[in-house]
């Protein structure tokens, strides 16, 4: 038996290994580009290992791709096979085994449980406030970290990472103060830390801190060449702020040189990334609502779409297909799409399919109806579900384009009864200043 470094125990007997998984948690957790290379480097030094198997075939389902999930199942078989697991291990077989049949809630149930009895376990953590992340629980996502936080100091190993999950937890649920200063401590103990640049990022997005996330950001740029796709979002969020300041030329050089640039190797290596996707699908369509001209940009973005039709597996991606597709003027793609999205609601057994019924489909209409001029079908569809649409996934920042749709719909019938509605109610999610972010009329960008 070895130890992991923050002195969990591994069913295997190979130090090496042990070592390289610790490693392989918290490049996971930082959006580091070699996350999977420290699991292969753990397989090869005991290709019997069984959580170096499990990561292999968690991270296989973090991609979103239900296509690739016979990889998953054979990494699952692969740690069942010895049936050496411990107790511990036998919680991420549970956990990994959920996923694979869309019982997410299962999934992060059994992370839940193993955090109890292993608090230090950083990889269940990150696993739990993924999975709970992209489904919008984020209440469940607080819960989980500060249960574990009496444990956590900074003599343990990779603390700059539970920080930066902590900070997350915090800041979705409207905790800035915390959020900020954990977030802070992140990256004042390892500045690569792509996840707790994040954080603090999204706490500045919130409080409607443009200036300072410009600034912050900028600070950390440097740090960020051994991340992986999430540089991308990052600089999302980089661009949510020139937007915000009506620099509209500034967000296009920042979408063709950091964000959508196909000369990158990363966008080379991974063309339909559904991180990316969401970050492009969001920022062409507030610069389109800005009345800003996006040229063929939409194009490369709809191929991307074309290939997600029937792919329910990021309800937030999901909600995004309409608007790619919708923009691009693809009506046949729409239709295929919204035929796939209908089904799944209507008969898929997953987690993700109530959710699909609820949030998904609606967003998805109101987003068609929106890109179409149909204003009063846009409020229509999203004003009974908006209150439903957190069960998108993602962040505040990021649902927030269909709230911007829907008033923006509501301003061109002249409804202010529903802008005031919005108004508030983006006031009791956490949005500060929420008039800047509903397309109201603003001298500086229109
Ligand atoms: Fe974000």
């Amino acid at each position: 038996m070895q130890y992991d470094d923050r002195g969990l125990a591994l069913s295997t007997e190979s130090a090496e290994t042990a070592h390289a998984l610790s490693l392989a948690a918290e490049s996971f957790i930082g959006q580091k580009l070699d996350t999977m290379a420290h699991v292969n480097a753990a397989l090869e030094a005991d290709p019997g290992c069984v959580l170096g198997h499990l990561i292999k075939g968690l991270l296989i389902v973090g991609v979103r791709l239900p296509q690739r999930y016979p990889e998953a199942r054979a990494e699952l078989d692969a740690a069942r096979a010895g049936g050496t697991a411990n107790e511990r291990e036998q919680g991420y077989i549970a956990a990994l085994s959920a996923l694979l049949n869309g019982q997410v809630l299962e999934a992060v149930s059994h992370y839940e449980t193993l955090l109890q009895a292993y608090p230090l376990d950083l990889l269940a953590q990150r696993l739990a406030q993924l999975e709970l992340f992209w489904i919008g629980e984020s209440v469940w996502m607080r819960n989980i970290i500060e249960r574990a936080a009496p444990a956590w100091s900074g003599d343990v190993a990779g603390f700059t990472h539970f920080q930066a999950l902590r900070a997350f937890g915090n800041e979705e649920n409207g905790f800035y103060t915390d959020a900020e200063r954990y977030g802070r401590d992140s990256i004042e103990r390892d500045p690569t830390n792509g996840w707790g640049a994040h954080t603090v990022a999204h706490v500045m997005e919130m409080q409607g801190r443009h200036e300072d996330g410009i600034a912050w950001l900028d600070g950390l740029k440097d740090h960020w060449s051994g991340l992986n796709n999430f540089v991308h979002h990052l600089w999302w969020h980089r661009s949510l702020f020139h937007l915000a300041r009506g620099e509209l030329d500034t967000v296009v050089d920042l979408y063709d040189q950091h964000i959508r640039n196909p000369g990158s190797p990363l966008i080379k290596a991974n063309p339909s990334h559904y991180g990316d996707f969401q970050n492009c699908v969001d920022l062409l369509k507030h610069l389109g609502m800005h009345g800003h001209d996006v040229g063929d940009r939409w194009e490369p973005v709809a191929d991307v779409a074309e290939g997600r039709i029937g792919n329910q597996a990021a309800p937030l991606s999901s909600a995004h297909v309409a608007t790619a597709l919708s923009s691009a003027g693809r009506d046949a793609a729409v239709e295929k799409y919204l035929a796939a999205l209908r089904d799944f609601a209507t008969t898929d057994e997953t987690n993700n399919a109530a959710r699909v019924r609820t949030a998904v489909l609606p967003a998805a209409e109101g987003a068609i109806a929106h890109q179409r001029g149909e204003h009063q079908r846009v409020l229509d569809v999203l004003i009974p579900a908006r209150r439903s649409l957190w069960q998108i996934g993602g962040s505040h920042a990021q649902r927030n384009i269909f709230t911007q749709m829907l008033a923006d719909s509501a301003q061109h019938l002249g409804r202010q009864d529903v802008v005031d509605l919005l108004l508030e109610e983006m006031l009791q999610r956490g949005f500060e200043q929420p008039a800047e972010r509903l397309g109201l009329p603003n001298p500086t960008v229109h």
